[in-house]
This record gives C-alpha cells, structure tokens and sequence, in this order.
C-alpha cells in the first residue's frame, strides 16, 4: 500500500504537524506500507521530503519546518505562480499513491480545504470528510452541532469581525473568560482574561488568527480527553480509555508552552474519576463523533466538573501525533499499540 504522509503546511500548527508526522512515519511498517513523504511549506509549496522522519522533532525549543530547500525538489509545481495550481499539480501528480494520510492541523489541512482536494481528485485520505473537518476545525460550530446532540457545553459568545463583546455578556459569562481564535489548533492565540481590562487585546491576538473569535466562560474543571477511532467493519465508533492532563508546573492553563516545550504537564490514563464519570465521557465522546459526521479518527477533549459534570471543550479531527500527543498514548493504554493504530487508520481509510 501506498501511503502519501502530508504534513506542515499553510496554519499556525505547521510545526507541531511536522513533529506528528515524524511519528507517524516512524510508526508505518515499512513491510507494510511504501510510503511517500510530503511536506507543505509555509508558501504553500509542496515538496517531497525523504526520509523516515527522524529529523522531524523538536530540538531544544524549535519546532521543525517544511522549506523548499529541505526537500529534494518541489512536486509537480510547474508553475507556481499561485498556490492552488500548487496543490493541484500536487495532487494530481499522485496518481500512484493508494491513499493520503493528512497529518496536518489547523487552517488548509484540518478545515475541509484539503480533504476537498482529495475528493475531487478521487484520492481516499485518512480522516474526517470536509463537512466534519470544518466543522470539527470551527469551536462555534462544533459546540451548536453537538449541544443538539445533548452533549453539555459551556456559556460561550461569539464575536465575529468587528464585533465586541457586549456588557450583557460581560454579565452572563463573568471572569475569568478564554478568549480563542474560533479556527485554530495547538491552543495557539489563547487568552485567559482575568479583567476585563484585558479583553481587547486579547481578542485582537485572537484575531491574528481567526477574524472570529469566542469568548468562553472558564470552566472550573480538569481536563479530560478521550480518542474515538471509526468503528472496524462500519461498526459504531469506539473510544480509547480517557487521559486526564493535569499542567504541574508554572502555567496559568494547558498552553501550546505546557504542551510541547516545557514539559510541565502529567497524564492519568484513566483519570482518578469514578467508572460512571469516564463511561459517561467515552459515550460523550463517541456522541460528538457522530453528531458531526467524522470519520476515521479524532480526539474529543472535556472538563468534568467538581460536581462531576462533564463538559465538552472541543474536538480534533486530526488530533496531535507527536511523541507526547495523548491520542496515541490513550490508545496504547487501551491496548492498540502505535503501529497498529496507525495501520488500521490507513486501512479504514481504503475501506
Ligand atoms: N491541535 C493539536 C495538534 C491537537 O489537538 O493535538
Ligand atoms: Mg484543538
């Protein structure tokens, strides 16, 4: 089997997706699968990078790029006066790939925008379709989906271009908020807001990022996450046992720096929580799965309340692969080692 692994790309996540895909070319059997690593640059370009993905890790506290330069060449990009002749020079130059493993995250990769590419070029591709992806990728939208699902979300307000929020809200969603950019990944543009005073810049960063933004309540809760994989022979989705991820060191809350730089995070697989609380997060989280139409794989993340409420903050529908990302952690701990996780998401993907 033919396997294209596409990674970096044109969102903020460029480098946390190079450090997933290191993985994940790591993890392919190479007895298994003939694979064909693509890197998307920054640009836009996409290059053929070589290698097993070793080189593709952090280093002290730099994360690793897709340049033009570090590929042997740039793919089928005969012209490439503009982007998308880029892409789909790109994609229909991969006539001899059996399918496409996006280990991409964030704007252009987890949005729909790619998987279109892929359904118009016939090529199957692991993961969600452009409906789920986009709305997997849009905070506004996945929480509107699954809250008609019945799945318990937090008070929130969304503020698109050039909205402010509004002294009403500032009443019903009192302090601290979380300002976010609405698409965005890797918790990159996110504020806590303590006083108000504070909330105009940071919906402005948040607008570096996304023209709409959400301001959420701060939900007093620890963090809970949980993995879903596509049911094997179109049978119901299935979740992982959940990780609770608990920030130990210096951080206000679970931030890209806690996450990938700092090591200042602990993990629970399961979470000291009682059987109903993680049942009720599993079920939660295959719920969420269904009610936005995903497919393949995605890690759906809660907070469970003092009172032992569980709530849901988002989901991702390619979720972190990186040496420290809990979606394959939490699936080992369920008895699914890497390799395998990895096999059957290809698999699932030609099914
Ligand atoms: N958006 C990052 C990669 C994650 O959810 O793991
Ligand atoms: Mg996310």
């Amino acid at each position: 089997i033919r396997v294209a692994v596409v990674f970096g790309g044109r969102s903020t996540e460029h480098g946390i997706s190079a450090v997933s895909a290191g993985s994940v070319l790591s993890a392919l059997d190479p007895d298994e699968f003939d694979v064909v690593p693509i890197g998307i640059t920054r640009e836009g370009r996409w290059v053929l990078t070589g290698g097993d993905g070793k080189s593709l890790a952090i280093e002290g506290r730099r994360l690793p790029e897709v340049t033009d330069g570090s590929g042997s060449a740039v793919v089928l990009a005969p012209d490439p006066t503009t982007r998308e002749l880029d892409a789909r020079d790109a994609v229909s130059g991969l006539g001899d790939i059996d399918v496409v493993f996006p280990v991409l995250h964030g704007a252009y990769g987890e949005d729909g925008t790619i998987q279109g590419l892929f359904e118009m070029a016939g090529l199957p591709y692991v993961g969600a379709g452009v409906f789920a992806s986009a709305a997997g990728m849009d905070k506004e939208f996945t929480k509107k989906l699954a809250a008609a699902e019945g799945i318990p979300v937090g008070p929130y307000a969304v503020l698109r271009a050039g909205q402010s929020l509004s002294e009403a809200d500032k009443e019903r969603l009192g302090l601290p908020v979380f300002v976010k950019p609405s698409r965005a990944g890797s918790s990159m543009g996110i504020t806590k807001v303590d006083d108000w005073s504070e909330l105009d810049a940071a919906v402005a960063l948040a607008r570096e990022i996304d023209p709409k933004v959400l301001v959420e309540a701060a939900i007093i809760g620890r963090e809970v996450e949980c993995g879903v994989l596509e049911g094997e022979y179109g049978g119901a989705p299935e979740a992982s046992l959940p990780a609770e991820i608990r920030v130990v060191r210096d951080h206000a809350f679970y931030d890209f720096e806690a996450k990938y730089l700092d090591d200042a995070c602990e993990f629970d697989i399961p979470p000291q929580l009682p059987a109903h609380v993680i049942e009720k997060v599993r079920e939660y989280a295959c719920r969420t799965f269904t009610a936005l139409d995903c497919a393949g794989l995605a890690r759906v993340d809660f907070f469970v309340t003092p009172e032992l409420d569980v709530i849901l903050n988002e989901i991702n529908t390619m979720p972190g692969f990186t040496p420290i990302s809990m979606f394959p952690r939490m699936w080992a701990a369920s008895g699914l080692e890497y390799p395998k996780l990895v096999s059957r998401l290809v698999r699932t993907a030609l099914r």
